[in-house]
């Protein structure tokens, strides 16, 4: 893309087609980003798509594709590079997964490839795809138009303001305005990416701490760059993926609005977070999780007979 051709601010997400995927989509839509929605379900992306458009006056783009496929992870690779025409991608939300129900012993080798393959093989290959033209571009800013440090302290948002948004799109498009903002990816894991063990759900917990790791390391080469890179790491959230944990009687507390995952994961990206877990709840647990000795954890699965703890289908 040439430097001085001017876009809105775009973003991509992927597993749009529903759950927090599809939230993602709506609440950057509402402020004004251009969007590029991945799934493999053409006829969801597409009515999103035109949902959004009319509610929102945004361009958005539906671009099925399986990431799990050689060929449909090389196609959404090649419209993350920063070297068409095509707006670059100002933000990469990877948020499209898939778990698995089951003790290691009994799944079938094809769902473990199909979770790592999305989880972990296709997580890293689009943010690899999309860094190099973050990068250019974020350099390229910060020469152009240097923000005095007061300015930059000043606009950043306050992190304890419930719900507030902590930016608006400003893209160059429809609505005008100079390309400002943040650049950078979300990466969505989970609050499993922090458990000693998943029994139940070995590759999804495993897949999940691969994902916080790799997205902290990411994060420290990105920052020098002004790029940046936030994991998200939600508990239950009422979704396709939770059906049966929905059935098991939880109470309330257990679940995170999808709505808030969202909300509170953006306003951490926008500050320049490298991780942030929704919800008081599951804050909570995750502070509690970072000091528990693993082997307490674990032997405390054990005597409590507890066989399943992670996301599954
Ligand atoms: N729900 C929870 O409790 C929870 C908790 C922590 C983390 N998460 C994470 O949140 C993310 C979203 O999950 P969700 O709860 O919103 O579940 P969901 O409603 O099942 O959404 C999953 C999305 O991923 C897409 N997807 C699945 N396989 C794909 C493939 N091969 N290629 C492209 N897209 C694919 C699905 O679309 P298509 O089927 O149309 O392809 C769908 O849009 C996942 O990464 C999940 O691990 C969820």
């Amino acid at each position: 893309m040439s430097g001085s051709q001017r876009h809105p601010r775009t973003a991509m997400v992927t597993g749009a087609s529903s759950g927090i995927g599809e939230e993602y989509a709506r609440r950057l839509a509402e402020r004004g980003f251009a969007l590029v929605l991945v799934a493999r379900r053409a006829d969801r992306l597409e009515r999103l798509a035109a949902e959004l458009r009319a509610d929102y006056g945004v361009d958005v783009t539906a671009m099925p594709a399986d990431l799990g496929d050689e060929d449909g992870l090389a196609a959404v690779e090649s419209r993350l590079r920063d070297d068409g025409d095509a707006a670059p991608i100002d933000l990469l939300v990877n948020n499209a997964g898939r778990g698995h129900g089951g003790d290691l012993a009994d799944l079938d080798p094809a769902a473990i490839d199909a979770v790592i393959g999305l989880n972990v093989r296709a997580l890293v290959r689009l943010t690899r795809a999309v860094l190099p033209g973050q990068i250019r571009r974020a350099e390229r800013r910060a020469v152009e138009r240097p923000e005095p440090a007061e300015r930059r302290v000043a606009e950043r948002p306050e992190p304890s303001a419930p719900r507030a948004w902590p930016f608006r799109a400003g893209g160059g498009g429809k609505r005008g305005g100079e390309r400002s903002g943040p650049i950078g990816v979300l990466n969505v894991a989970s609050v499993a990416a922090l458990l000693p063990a998943s029994p139940g759900g070995t590759v999804y917990g495993a897949s999940k701490a691969f994902v916080r790791s790799f997205s902290h390391s990411v994060a420290v080469e990105a920052a020098p760059h002004g790029v940046t890179v936030t994991v998200v790491l939600p508990g239950y959230v009422r979704t396709d993926m939770t059906v049966a944990v929905q059935r098991m009687g939880l109470p309330g507390i257990a679940f995170v609005d999808k709505e808030r995952v969202v909300v509170e994961s953006l306003r951490a990206w926008a500050a320049g977070a490298s991780e942030v877990i929704p919800g008081m709840p599951y804050k909570a647990a995750g502070g509690l999780l970072r000091v528990v000795p693993g082997e307490l954890f674990r032997q405390a699965v054990r005597r409590l007979g507890i066989r399943r703890m992670g996301n599954g289908e």
